[in-house]
């Protein structure tokens, strides 16, 4: 096993990064226990539900996905270890669209409408049925932070690293990627932090706390209670 190297992901990495996705939040309270309560009978099925959101996201242009991989030195494999998805929300993340008449852009459509067949035709049976899309219910009541003042924003939007190669290092580095962009740009850094997680993001550098993924009237994550929002702020200079 060689060292870990920081890319940008491809294509042909999204089933590896579904899986890595899989493990690192297979018995997370909101992934696990609310959204995939039957995850112990169809752990595939798990898989599944990452792999079908990264194969529509992955054409999100405002999106920057990427990967920690670990290459043996004999064969020259290489094993995806971690993924980071940050997405530039905000003026700044306009500009990173493809234009109108790039056949790229249409890719997002075009993969949802792939993904909402498939998952007519297989279902996820390890899921909650009223609860599989409960982030996409809440994220128009608890986005609207992202506004204002805090419109400007690298949003790390997923991060994982797998159980067996955690504690190395490698999240605060897929963190810090972000974090360097923002700097650079002098805009915000910002996480809604999953429970336990908060201290890690604190100790990466989101030194601000400030609303939840779970705030905000009729928000379905309410229950929950998590998902608080840690922020840095970078100045132009900074
Ligand atoms: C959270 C996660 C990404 C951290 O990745 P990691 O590679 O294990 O973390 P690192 O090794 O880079 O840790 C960096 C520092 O944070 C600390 N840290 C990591 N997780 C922590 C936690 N849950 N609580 C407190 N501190 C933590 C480490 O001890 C380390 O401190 P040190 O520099 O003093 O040694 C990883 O545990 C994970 O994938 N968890 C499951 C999925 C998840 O919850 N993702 C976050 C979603 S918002």
């Amino acid at each position: 096993m060689s060292e870990v190297n920081i890319r940008f992901a491809r294509y042909t990495d999204l089933p590896s990064i579904a899986r890595v996705m899989g493990r690192a939040f297979f018995d997370d309270d909101l992934f696990g226990d609310i959204i995939h309560p039957y995850r112990k009978q169809y752990p595939e099925d798990v898989n599944l539900y990452w792999l079908r959101r990264a194969y529509v996201n992955f054409w999100n242009y405002r999106w920057r996905w990427l990967v920690a991989v670990t290459k043996d030195v004999s064969t020259g494999k290489e094993d995806v270890v971690g993924v980071a998805q940050w997405e530039r929300l905000g003026a700044g993340g306009d500009k990173l669209e493809c234009a109108v008449y790039d056949p790229r852009r249409y890719m997002t459509q075009l993969s949802s409408v792939f993904v909402s067949l498939h998952s007519l035709m297989y279902p996820n049976r390890a899921s909650h049925p009223q609860n599989e899309d409960i982030l996409e219910r809440a994220y128009p009541i608890f986005g609207t932070v992202w506004s204002g003042d805090r419109a400007e924003s690298w949003y790390l939007e997923w991060l994982a690293v797998h159980p067996d190669h955690q504690g190395k290092g490698i999240g605060q580095k897929l963190a810090q990627w972000g974090l360097d962009r923002a700097q650079e740009e002098g805009v915000w850094a910002s996480v809604a932090s999953t429970r336990g997680k908060e201290p890690f993001y604190q100790k990466c550098g989101f030194i601000e706390e400030y609303w939840s993924a779970s705030s905000g009237e009729g928000n379905p994550l309410g229950e929950w209670g998590s998902g608080r929002i840690f922020w840095r702020r970078f100045g132009k200079g900074d």
